[in-house]
């Protein structure tokens, strides 16, 4: 017996014969010869982030979610990406050169509770090594706006904290020397941009105001933007300039202002009603027209020279408002949205989505048994069937907490947070049974090795064993396990498809005979098992993945890879950790790797190996990761 304490509480684990003999605690394991590599993102902040999305001269658009930034190229369906950031990255610029980039994060908190500083990096998105790290120990908050001036070769950078005070600064960023700094407003700042002609102009807008600051010196002197006789709007949303140097707003009203060029206090002309409800982005085209994108109507507008408009397209409903537009190659667009996908398209055509993802919390994720899919569900009440070749997804269904394959591929099981659970069919979507056990959260759905059981764990401390026959399509209740003390929180089926294994929220290990739901109390029946996975958290094959002082809430999921050489387990901390398998060592090693911005729900491996999947709490992405 080899007992370890989470919380104070002992957990007894069995060795197995096999080992008795040769086990010992200080036998050190090694670190996995085999590591991460972030492959793929599956997401796309647009929710509460603007002017986020850009074409690069390399083909590649740039844009971020959770703490990575993304660089996609959607010819060649490749991604590569920057991951100096150790938080929420909120902010993007691109430098004149249109090669360097700038990008700012929030403060953060690491695992052992220091503060993870708001700082700007700036990096080259060729080599996409870092050249400078701005503004960290002087940032407050979290840096929600930053550009590079225009017209000096870009050698300034601004940036807004989005502290109580919302202070603006500019920096000389070769020389990471901060110029100048000011309270721009005590009220939210959406947007802050350099003139694209005089290099010491900087305006920002927000909530009801536009302000046009000038930098003489290490002084910026405010001049606020006038709306005279026209209604001021609530929030200032977005600022473009066009080719002759004036300035032109977007605001919540739907209005269109022009601020011309050596006037900047005196709105000049408006475009009124431009929208209905509030302009969430504006982009001056290479051509000097504009195009102007909705919140409420999800339209996209194209206005000529003398705003009037020429041409609509509209954002299908499924992705949201606008959230942010930008200029591709000939007369491509591309459209950032406030539900988090980004779309391709054309006024001359449609718009076709080339990122999607959840839009709230996901715990669920299966890998199917032979193909390339895998499957996520999530609080935002999607089914997700992806195909990570195609990195988009097959189909979308409501609602779930929990998601598993049956062996066949032919069906899965969703579980979820209201004690009932749904089969589809994997091809068609069509709901192949539907049940309901106790009214909680399903924690965990899983099909036994040889597809003729399925377990149903759930919060309410009982697992559900259904029998089940015509290859997934019928099921029909055979046991419940009664004897946990707490909510069942994972669950593993043995190889011979005859007994479960599973823990609880209270950390208690116990072990069921499935066809019948006994609890098998006795641990020489149960020490010898082989199990056909190993998502239980607790157990003497992994308690190795436990660090030091662990609280027993800081792993949240775990799985094996198929050839049973590694784990990998997702912490509380945002992180993804593969150790060697087994991890019947204390703290074992295990290589770290950081993408997600908050805790980490969920992992598995593909079933060749070839691939690992994460899925994020509160950032709700999705990384697909290449073993190498
Ligand atoms: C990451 O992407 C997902 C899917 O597009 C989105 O819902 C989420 O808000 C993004 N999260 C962060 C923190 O960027
Ligand atoms: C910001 O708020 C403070 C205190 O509430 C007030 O004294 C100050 O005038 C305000 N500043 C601006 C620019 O509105």
């Amino acid at each position: 017996v080899q007992k370890m304490f989470l919380r104070g509480r002992p957990i007894t684990m069995h060795i197995p014969d096999q080992l008795r003999e040769s086990y010992s605690l200080d036998h050190k394991v090694a670190l996995p010869e085999r590591k991460l590599k972030l492959q793929w993102v599956y997401g796309y902040r647009g929710r509460d982030c603007r002017s986020n999305l850009y074409l690069l001269p390399t083909g590649e658009i740039v844009y971020f979610n959770a703490s990575v930034v993304v660089l996609y190229n959607v010819e060649e369906q490749q991604q590569r990406h920057y991951l100096g950031h150790n938080d929420d990255v909120k902010c993007l610029a691109i430098h004149p050169d249109m090669v360097t980039i700038a990008t700012g994060q929030v403060a953060g908190t690491s695992k052992d509770g220091k503060a993870l500083q708001p700082h700007v990096r700036v990096w080259d998105s060729v080599s996409l090594n870092t050249l400078h790290v701005i503004g960290a120990g002087v940032f407050d908050r979290a840096v929600t706006c930053v550009a590079f001036s225009k017209s000096n070769g870009g050698a300034h950078l601004c940036a807004v904290d989005d502290a109580n005070d919302h202070i603006l600064s500019v920096w000389d960023w070769q020389k990471e020397k901060q110029l100048a700094e000011v309270k721009c407003s005590n009220d939210s700042v959406l947007g802050a941009v350099f003139h694209p002609m005089e290099a010491n102009l900087i305006v920002t807008c927000g909530k009801s105001h536009i302000n046009f600051w000038t930098m003489e010196g290490s002084t910026l002197t405010k001049r606020q933007g006038l709306f005279e006789k026209h209604e001021k709007p609530k929030y200032v949303l977005c600022i473009a300039f066009a080719g002759n140097g004036d300035a032109i707003t977007g605001d919540s009203s739907g209005n269109i202002y022009i601020w011309a060029k050596g006037h900047y206090i005196f709105k000049v002309q408006v475009v009124s009603g431009a929208h209905e409800g509030g302009i969430f982005s504006l982009c001056v085209l290479k051509d000097g027209t504009l195009v102007s994108g909705g919140g409420k109507d999800r339209r996209v507008l194209l206005w000529d020279h003398d705003y009037r408009k020429k041409s609509e397209i509209e954002v299908p409903e499924a992705f949201g408002p606008v959230r942010t537009l930008a200029e591709g190659k000939q007369d491509e667009l591309f459209v950032g949205t406030t539900r988090n996908a980004v779309l391709r398209g054309s006024f001359s055509g449609s718009l076709t989505p080339i990122v999607q993802g959840h839009t709230d919390e996901l715990w669920g994720l299966d890998v199917h048994p032979s193909t390339e899919q895998f499957v996520t569900c999530g609080q935002d009440k999607q089914v997700y069937l992806w195909d990570t070749s195609s990195h988009l997804p097959l189909w979308s269904k409501d609602p779930g907490r929990s998601v598993g394959f049956h062996p066949s591929g032919t069906v899965l099981a969703v579980g979820t947070m209201t004690g009932r659970w749904l089969v589809l069919d994997t091809d068609t979507r069509d709901l192949v049974s539907m049940h309901t056990d106790g009214n909680e959260i399903i924690s965990a759905v899983k099909y036994s090795p040889d597809g003729a059981y399925l377990a149903v764990a759930s919060h309410d401390n009982f697992v559900y064993i259904y029998s089940v026959t015509e290859n997934g399509r019928k099921y029909s209740r055979v046991g419940k396990c009664t004897g946990h003390s707490s909510f069942v929180t994972h669950l593993d089926w043995s190889t011979d498809s005859q007994f479960i294994v599973t823990n609880s929220g209270d950390y208690e290990i116990l072990f069921w005979e499935a066809s019948s739901g006994k609890h098998i109390t006795s641990a020489d029946a149960v020490r010898n098992l082989e199990w056909a996975t190993s998502t239980c958290v607790l157990g003497f094959n992994v308690f190795g993945i436990w660090p030091e002082g662990a609280d027993g809430t800081d792993i949240n999921a775990l799985c094996r890879s198929h050839d049973n050489n590694l784990l990998a387990s997702a912490d509380d901390f945002g992180k993804v950790h593969l150790f060697s398998n087994p991890c019947s060592q204390p703290r074992a090693p295990s290589h770290i790797n950081g993408g997600h911005s908050s805790h980490v729900t969920n992992v598995a491996f593909l079933h060749d190996d070839s691939h690992l999947i994460s899925t994020g709490g509160k950032d709700t992405s999705i990384l697909q990761w290449v073993l190498a």
